[in-house]
């Protein structure tokens, strides 16, 4: 195992913690001084145009940081993990969500651990534009011969929050008349609310689950298998028999995991269900065979679009020297922040409603990755690891919370998404009303970068204590990312970019991103708690005193 460079020994760290000493942030005057600041920090990514001009740095700063990135061997690990090597160290895997979105066909062939990978990707993705052909046909058919109107996708975490996002971000292209649902919440009110109004025989699930042992994600499959049986026999539908009640589930289940084995034992049969593998992280694979809902609703063309759009933004990274690769300068940026100007939390502000959903896959892929304590090797971090991300569409933030980013005492630096042409253009009495949506990404960009001083507020005449109230510091930093518009291979280029920021920050702080040992011990202490919340007295006497009382509180209102 390649030990992880401790970045804070780096002659690059010791620069920035100089410029950090010595730093005033003045946007205003950078860009008064510097008429090409702008130009020098507007770089192309794919279709992406980023503006990183209205960044808290100096050319100074960034060149520190670009040497922190080469110090601390980005390029290296980045190569090891195209190549294969296991750099989920605490898994012993190959991380290669990279290679989903290899063109069909890509030179050299990429093999690892003896498998053809580019051939079973290939292969997996055939099988799955094929399926989903058929049901947007009508080729397959629910029990009774009717054509899919309805999928519901049964996962949670990586297995859901990806196809959900991207389903309501592509929502204008499904137009096959296949609506998707998603559930994901072991909370029974999500499957309750998700079934409502579904029609049995034009319903189909897809169970999706890497592991196919999540507690949310069975339980809730075997929900749903219960009400198909329930609502099937309602409408008069055959499905007393064992036999019947299989042939359901073979007309209305499909599965997607990469433990086919298991899919089996629930009852689906393994014809019907598309594999990945271990080498994918939950948090990457909506590029995977976990995106079958959104082949079979947006069609296998629309998936295709999306992994080309994945893929071009690796070949930026893989081809563009650092001081000019977009994801590695925004994961340095983010370093910047987070280690030497003390900011805590980053926003994600999409003005694209379809985007509604971004800011909550953000939180698995970067939170989920880079929230860790220990470096690959287990010796402890030794900077700030992984800052808290968040958001909301504007301009719905901007009557929410971003008085706070504005005004607050906290640093919070933003990436502001915009595309130039909307999905659903309407106008306002002649007015283009997203050229009036987009002056308001522009006028919140410019405000948080320039601020307004006291002398701006009082020559409108403001005076006294309102004087302060009115005043805005500026200096707020922001990123804009512009798109001509939210096409597929648009929303592909988004997600692989924060897939690489997030790449970058982990190995600058020595962070196998891939793991997620955190997530481990709730699950466990849920199963041991499950029985006390049932009548176990034994179960319920293990339990600390606080447990012990909130459990007797259920129990005694639950109806
Ligand atoms: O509990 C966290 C997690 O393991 C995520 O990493 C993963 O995306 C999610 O659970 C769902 O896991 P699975 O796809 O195996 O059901």
């Amino acid at each position: 195992m390649t030990a992880p460079i401790d970045a804070t020994t780096t002659s690059a760290w010791a620069e920035l913690e100089a410029h950090h000493a010595s730093f005033t942030p003045d946007l205003r005057g950078w860009f008064a001084a510097d008429a090409t600041r702008v130009e020098r920090l507007s770089l192309p990514l794919a279709d992406l145009h980023v503006d990183l001009s209205k960044n808290l740095v100096t050319d100074e700063i960034l060149s520190s940081l670009v040497r922190l990135a080469e110090q601390t061997g980005v390029a290296d690990r980045y190569a090891a993990m195209l190549a294969g090597e296991h750099i989920n160290t605490t898994e012993d895997r190959a991380v290669l969500h990279t290679a989903l979105r290899r063109p069909a066909g890509a030179s050299p062939a990429l093999t690892v651990d003896g498998q053809d990978i580019d051939a079973d990707v290939q292969s997996v993705l055939t099988a799955i534009d094929a399926f989903a052909g058929r049901v947007r046909s009508g080729d397959w058919t629910g029990i009774t011969g009717k054509k899919v109107t309805h999928l519901v996708n049964i996962g949670i975490g990586g297995s859901d929050l990806g196809p959900v996002m991207v389903y309501e971000a592509l929502e204008p292209y499904a137009t096959a008349g296949i609506e998707a649902r998603f559930v994901s919440n072991i909370d029974p009110t999500d499957m309750g609310q998700k079934v409502k109004g579904l029609d049995p025989e034009t319903t189909l699930f897809i169970v999706a689950s890497k592991t196919f042992t999540t507690l949310e994600t069975l339980t809730n499959a075997r929900l749903a298998r219960e009400w198909l049986w329930t609502s099937l026999a309602a409408a008069g539908v055959a499905v007393g028999t064992d036999e019947e009640k299989a042939d359901a589930v073979a007309h209305h289940f499909i599965a997607v995991s990469t433990a086919l084995d298991k899919v089996e034992a629930f009852g689906i049969d393994p014809a019907n269900a598309f594999g990945f593998w271990d080498w994918v992280g939950g948090r990457y694979s909506v590029d995977s065979a976990i995106g079958t809902s959104l082949a079979i609703a947006l069609g296998p063309d629309v998936f295709r679009e999306l992994l080309a759009g994945f893929h071009a933004v690796d070949a930026h990274v893989a081809t563009t020297p650092l001081d000019k690769n977009v994801p590695v300068l925004m994961g340095l940026l983010n370093v910047w922040y987070c280690n030497f100007l003390g900011s805590q939390s980053h926003a994600v502000l999409p003005y694209a409603q379809q985007l509604h959903r971004f800011a909550a896959y953000l939180q698995q892929l970067t939170m989920e990755s880079n929230g860790k304590s220990v470096r690959w090797d287990g010796s402890p971090v030794t900077s700030d690891t992984g800052e808290i991300f968040w958001g909301e569409p504007g301009t719905n933030g901007q009557h929410a919370f971003y008085q706070l980013i504005h005004q607050g005492t906290r640093l919070i630096p933003a990436d502001f998404i915009a595309v130039a042409n909307p999905a659903y253009p309407l106008e306002d009495g002649g007015r283009d009303v997203h050229g009036l949506f987009l002056a308001n990404f522009l006028a919140q960009t410019k405000a948080l970068a320039f601020g307004k001083t006291a002398e701006e507020v009082e020559a409108e005449g403001t005076t006294g204590a309102l004087v302060a109230a009115r005043t805005f510091a500026g200096n707020k930093p922001t990123t804009s990312i512009f798109a001509p518009a939210l096409t597929p291979a648009v929303l592909g280029q988004l997600i692989a970019l924060y897939e690489h920021i997030t790449f970058t920050q982990s190995v600058v702080w020595g962070i196998n991103a891939f793991d997620q040992w955190g997530v481990e011990l709730g699950k466990q202490l849920a199963m041991q708690i499950a029985p006390a919340i049932e009548g176990d007295a034994d179960a319920l006497a293990s339990q600390d005193a606080s447990t012990q009382a909130l459990i007797a509180y259920y129990r005694a209102h639950r109806a």
